[in-house]
C-alpha cells in the first residue's frame, strides 16, 4: 500500500512535532476498522510510513517484513489480548516501542503494560493531538537513547585527538580536500588508504562533516581491535535468551548509526566470516541481528580505511575479492608527512596550542632551530608521530635533544617570523636539491613566491 506523505496533504504542518514524526514508521493493530481508519488518516500526513493490521497474526507477518519504530496496539481484541501478544513478540526479537490504546483502563492492565515495557498508554476515545504527541515523545526518547549509546561508545573507544579537522595547505592535502568536496554530497562509499598516522580517520570525519549526513552520527569501528564473534555482535546486534527463555535485544552499531556514517577502520583485519555478512549488508542495505528472526532496513553511508595493501590481501586469500570490489569505489590515498613537509609548521602550531591548553602549560617556542630539525626528519609515523612528539615535549618542558634548538640561530637572525620562514623554506629547498618548483609544491605556495623570497635573501 502506498503511504501518503506530508507533501500529499497540503494543510498539515509538521512544525508542532519537530522532525520526530517525519522519521517514524508505525504499525496500527486494532480489530475495529473505524479506529484503524481514524488513526491511519491522522498519522499518514505526518509519518514516514503507516501500516495497519486487523489482528495479531497479520501484525506478526508485517513485523517479519519490516522494522517499525512504534506499534499502536489495541488491548482488547476478539482472539488475543494485545498485551499477551506483545509479551510473545518480545521473545521473538521485537523491541520497538508500543503505545497501548484501550477503553478499559484498570490498574491490572496498567501494571501488566508496565511489565512488558509499553511506552505509553492512551485512553479511548482520544483526540488526534493526544496520539500524535504520544508518538512524538516515543520517537524523541528513542533518539535520546541512541544518542546516549553512541556518546558512551565514542567515549569508550575513541581517540579524542582524531576529532580535529584536516589541516595543511600543501598541494597534496589541497588535492585531498578537493576530492572530499566532490564526493561529499554523494552516497558513494569511500576507501581511505595510506600509511599509519597519515590522517585517514581525520579525513573520513572531515568527509562526513561535509556531507548531508553531518548532523547524524559518525560511528568508527576498529575491525582489528575485536574478535570475530564480538565484532559481528557489535555490528549487527544480537538477541540473547537466558535460561528462563527471556530475551534481550542489543542493537548493533549499524542500527545505531542509521542515517549517518559507519567508518570501518583497519578493514583488512576483518575476519572472513564477518566479511561475508558485511558484503550482504552493503548490497541489500538490510541487517538481521544475530539470533533474531527479523531484518531491519538500513540507511547508512559506509567509509573504510586500511594501511594494508588490500589487493595483496585478496591475492593471498585473507580478503574477499567481491567485498574488495564493492568497497573500492572511490579511493583516497593519504600522503605521507615526508611528502608534504610544508605542512609541518601549521600542524606543529595547532598541536602545540591544543596540548598546551589541555595540559595547562605554556607552549614551547617553535624556533627556527627546532623547525629546521623537524623538517629534516623522515617521520615514519607520520602526523601521529609529530603529534606525540609535541605532546611529550610539552610534558617534559623541552624538546628532546635531537629536535631541540641548540642555541643561537646559525645565521644569527632574531627569532622572528621571517627568520622561521626563511629557515623553513631553505630546508625544503635543500631537500628538493634546489628545485624551486618542487619546493613550492611541497610548501603549498606559488613558484613566484619562492623566487621572490630567494631574490630578497640574495640567493
Ligand atoms: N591533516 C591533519 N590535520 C590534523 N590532524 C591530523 C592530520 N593528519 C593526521 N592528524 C592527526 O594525526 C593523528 C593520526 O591520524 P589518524 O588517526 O587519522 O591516522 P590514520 O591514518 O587513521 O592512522 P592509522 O592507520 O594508524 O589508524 C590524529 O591524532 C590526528 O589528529
Ligand atoms: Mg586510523
Amino acid at each position: 500500500m502506498k503511504t501518503p506523505t506530508a507533501k500529499d496533504h497540503k494543510t498539515v504542518s509538521n512544525d508542532e512535532f519537530g522532525e520526530s514524526l517525519s522519521i517514524a514508521s508505525i504499525l496500527i493493530v486494532d480489530d475495529e476498522p473505524g479506529m484503524r481508519n481514524f488513526l491511519f488518516k491522522i498519522l499518514t500526513p505526518y509519518c514516514r510510513r503507516v501500516e495497519q493490521a486487523s489482528n495479531v497474526s497479520d501484525a506478526a507477518k508485517l513485523l517479519d517484513e519490516t522494522h517499525f519504530d512504534i506499534v499502536i496496539l489495541d488491548n482488547i481484541m476478539p482472539k488475543e489480548n494485545g498485551l499477551d501478544w506483545l509479551k510473545e513478540q518480545r521473545k521473538l526479537g521485537f523491541y520497538a516501542d508500543a503505545i497501548l490504546i484501550t477503553a478499559f483502563a484498570d490498574l491490572d492492565t496498567a501494571i501488566q503494560a508496565l511489565r512488558v515495557g509499553v511506552a505509553d498508554f492512551v485512553l479511548k476515545p482520544f483526540r488526534s493531538n493526544q496520539i500524535l504527541n504520544a508518538i512524538a515523545r516515543c520517537i524523541d526518547r528513542q533518539e535520546l537513547r541512541r544518542e546516549n549509546y553512541l556518546l558512551k561508545y565514542e567515549l569508550a573507544v575513541e581517540n579524542l585527538c582524531v576529532r580535529g579537522r584536516l589541516m595543511g595547505r600543501s598541494a597534496e592535502i589541497s588535492n585531498i580536500r578537493g576530492i572530499l568536496n566532490r564526493v561529499a554530497p554523494l552516497p558513494t562509499s569511500v576507501l581511505f588508504t595510506g600509511a599509519s598516522g597519515t590522517g585517514k580517520e581525520v579525513a573520513a570525519r572531515t568527509l562526513h562533516g561535509l556531507s548531508p549526513r553531518s548532523n547524524k552520527p559518525f560511528v568508527p569501528v576498529n575491525c582489528a581491535a575485536i574478535s570475530a564473534e564480538v565484532l559481528a555482535n557489535e555490528l549487527f546486534g544480537c538477541l540473547t535468551r537466558n535460561s528462563d527463555g527471556e530475551t534481550t535485544q542489543k542493537d548493533g552499531l549499524l542500527f545505531h548509526a542509521r542515517g549517518g556514517t559507519l567508518f570501518l577502520d583497519e578493514i583488512a583485519e576483518m575476519p572472513m566470516a564477518v566479511q561475508g555478512a558485511l558484503l550482504r549488508v552493503i548490497e541489500e542495505m538490510r541487517i538481521r541481528p544475530i539470533g533474531s528472526m527479523r531484518e531491519v532496513p538500513l540507511n547508512l553511508r559506509f567509509m573504510f580505511a586500511t594501511n594494508a595493501d588490500l589487493e595483496a590481501c585478496v591475492k593471498n586469500g585473507t580478503f574477499r575479492a567481491d567485498l574488495y570490489h564493492r568497497i573500492n569505489v572511490v579511493q583516497v590515498e593519504m600522503p605521507k608527512l615526508i611528502q608534504r613537509k610544508g605542512d609541518i609548521l601549521e600542524l606543529c602550531t595547532m598541536f602545540m596550542k591544543t596540548f598546551a591548553d589541555r595540559l595547562g602549560t605554556m607552549p614551547l617556542p617553535l624556533t627556527d632551530g627546532v623547525l629546521v630539525k623537524l623538517a629534516s626528519y623522515d617521520w615514519p609515523g607520520n602526523v601521529r608521530e609529530l603529534r606525540n612528539l609535541i605532546e611529550r615535549s610539552l610534558i617534559d618542558g623541552e624538546f628532546p635533544p635531537e629536535f631541540s634548538d641548540s642555541g643561537a640561530s646559525e645565521i644569527g637572525l632574531p627569532d622572528s617570523l621571517e627568520s622561521v620562514e626563511r629557515r623553513h623554506i631553505l630546508t625544503i629547498l635543500k631537500e628538493c636539491d634546489g628545485n624551486r618548483a618542487e619546493a613550492a609544491r611541497r610548501l603549498g605556495v606559488s613558484r613566484k613566491t619562492i623566487d621572490r623570497k630567494c631574490a630578497m635573501w640574495k640567493m
